[in-house]
């Protein structure tokens, strides 16, 4: 597929005001669609403003900047998308207004023009289920900010084309991303493999053995640029919450994926993270961090002097020493994302080299997991796991038979 096939993007908001920028990069002409018109004049308005940094970095030529944004028309009709060759939807995460979207456009544009989806937990396959054509239908998963982070997964749903994945590799390529294809399963490979980051150190802060400042400066110790809690309040704590639950429900209730009542009761409060100036810790007018939000550091050691509740977990051997506590936190969160991995190279998913790039270049983790299972071996993490079962007697801690088999070898 060139660059001289027209590109739609329905949608302008956060996601597809980036792929639109991608697309025109790239070298397509992109016709960007919204429902509310102002949304492509605000995407169009910033996008003005990103070419012109670019140009004063030196990246970009005053001409090319010119050129790109030239390349994007907004379209305030569904018919003005017609000529696309590729149309890919970034619009509500929901699946009955996605699945009507797709059903008008297929009246629309041509009967060779690919549909692609930017859904990021609902099934590409459902998604098609309503279409003539659902063999033309594919995800193609970018990452936040699109236009930075190198990630995309290609998704392809039960009834896809089998050609039509190879064919959207190559062109994410082409794009400069960083392409990995991946079975239709919730949460696909990052927002699968990445739920134990939060979910596992909200749990640790659940049980008291360390407060949110403890958990995240133990994971930054490790190489993480971010702690959960922060990364949390990064991207919102509505729409991890969501995204939590929505993996939880599609995995029909697997305790490996259970929500937490902390996160819960952040979203019912109104305590989103950064955007609402509070979530798991408060921040100031310029965004910098006042403290950890009062109450959500209840739970601390500070109130468990003798760290027994580090001990219980000691399990594995954590004795209230803060570089202990620390190191336990790390072994615990990152067995259980070992373990994710693992099971999702078990589950065929995708293969281990793609798990490993996806967490790389999708959410900047500092090295592979199965990479990262190797340095100590598998067999260590499997043991952490098998204590925490032992400990805890929930399914949530069972080893996955790939880590197993990953032991044996
Ligand atoms: N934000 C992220 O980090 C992220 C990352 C990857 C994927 N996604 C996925 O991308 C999609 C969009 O997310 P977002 O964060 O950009 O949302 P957003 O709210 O920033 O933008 C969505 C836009 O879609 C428009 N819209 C809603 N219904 C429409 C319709 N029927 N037709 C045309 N336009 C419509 C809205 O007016 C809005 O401008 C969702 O499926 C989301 O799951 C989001």
């Amino acid at each position: 597929m060139d660059s001289s096939i027209k590109v739609a993007v329905i949608g302008a908001g956060t996601m597809g005001s980036g792929i639109a920028q991608v697309a025109a990069q790239a070298g397509h002409n992109v016709v960007l669609f919204d429902t509310r018109l102002e949304a492509v004049d605000k995407a169009l308005a910033g996008l003005r403003m990103t070419l012109d940094k670019l140009v004063e970095k030196g990246k970009l030529t005053a001409g090319q900047a010119d050129r790109i944004h030239g390349r994007i028309t907004p379209a305030s009709d569904l018919m003005d998308l017609a000529g696309s060759g590729l149309v890919i939807e970034a619009i509500i995460e929901d699946l009955g207004i996605k699945q009507r979207l797709f059903s008008e456009l297929e009246g629309i544009v041509a009967t060779d023009a690919i549909l692609a989806t930017n859904t990021s937990s609902l099934s590409v396959t459902a998604i098609a289920g309503g279409l003539k054509h659902p063999e033309r239908m594919v995800g193609l998963h970018f990452f936040n900010p699109a236009p930075l982070l190198p990630l995309v997964e290609v998704v392809p749903g039960l009834a896809t084309d089998e050609a039509l994945a190879p064919r959207m590799m190559a062109l994410m390529q082409a794009w400069g991303k960083t392409p990995v294809v991946c079975k239709d399963t919730p949460g696909f490979i990052v927002n699968r493999v990445a739920r134990p980051f939060y979910g596992e150190a909200i749990r640790i802060y659940e049980e008291g053995i360390a407060d949110m400042p403890t958990i995240d400066a133990a994971m930054k110790s490790a190489g993480f640029k971010m702690g959960p809690f922060e990364l949390m309040d990064l991207i919102g704590n509505d729409i991890n919450f969501t995204v939590t639950k929505t993996v939880w429900e599609a995995f029909f209730y697997d305790q490996r994926y259970k929500p937490s009542f902390t996160q819960q009761r952040q979203v019912e409060s109104g305590r989103l993270g950064r955007k609402s100036g509070r979530g798991y810790y408060s921040y100031d007018a310029n965004g910098a961090v006042i403290a950890p939000s009062s109450r959500t550091s209840a739970g601390s050691l500070a109130e468990d002097p003798a760290g027994t509740r580090g001990k219980t977990a000691g399990s594995l051997r954590a004795s209230g020493d803060p570089a202990e506590v620390s190191q336990m936190i790390v072994e615990r969160i990152l067995a259980m994302l070992i373990n994710e991995a693992a099971d999702a190279v078990f589950w065929q998913v995708a293969s281990a080299t793609d798990i490993d790039l996806a967490m790389t270049k999708g959410v900047n983790y500092p090295k592979g997991l199965l990479a990262w299972a190797g340095e100590k071996g598998a067999g260590h993490w499997l043991g952490v796991l098998e204590r925490l079962q032992a400990i805890y007697g929930e399914d949530r801690y069972r080893p996955s038979p790939q880590l197993r088999r990953m032991a044996r070898m």
